[in-house]
């Protein structure tokens, strides 16, 4: 299993606090979208930290095959 699995064709929009650290599911097969929940565990995968610089509303990509990991940056537009 190299590919990951899309969890939706869409973004997750989150409202993160300045100075946290989040933990984004990069194998999609998270049931606690968009964050990691060991789930990877056995695969090639493995999340990747997002710290929020400022408290704000964060597109965190759903499809996993953002080049700008972990946010969204449109490519769930061509799956
Ligand atoms: Fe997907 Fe951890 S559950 S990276
Ligand atoms: Fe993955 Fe937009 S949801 S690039």
């Amino acid at each position: 299993m190299d590919k990951p699995t899309v969890a939706q064709t869409s973004p997750y929009g989150v409202d993160v606090e300045e100075g946290k650290t989040y933990v984004w599911c990069a194998c999609g097969q998270s049931q606690s979208q968009p964050f990691c929940d060991g789930s990877h565990n056995g695969t090639p995968f493995t999340p990747t930290n997002y710290k929020a610089e400022k408290t704000e509303t964060v597109f965190f990509c759903g499809c996993k095959n953002t080049k700008n990991k972990p946010l969204c940056d449109g490519t769930h537009s061509t799956l």
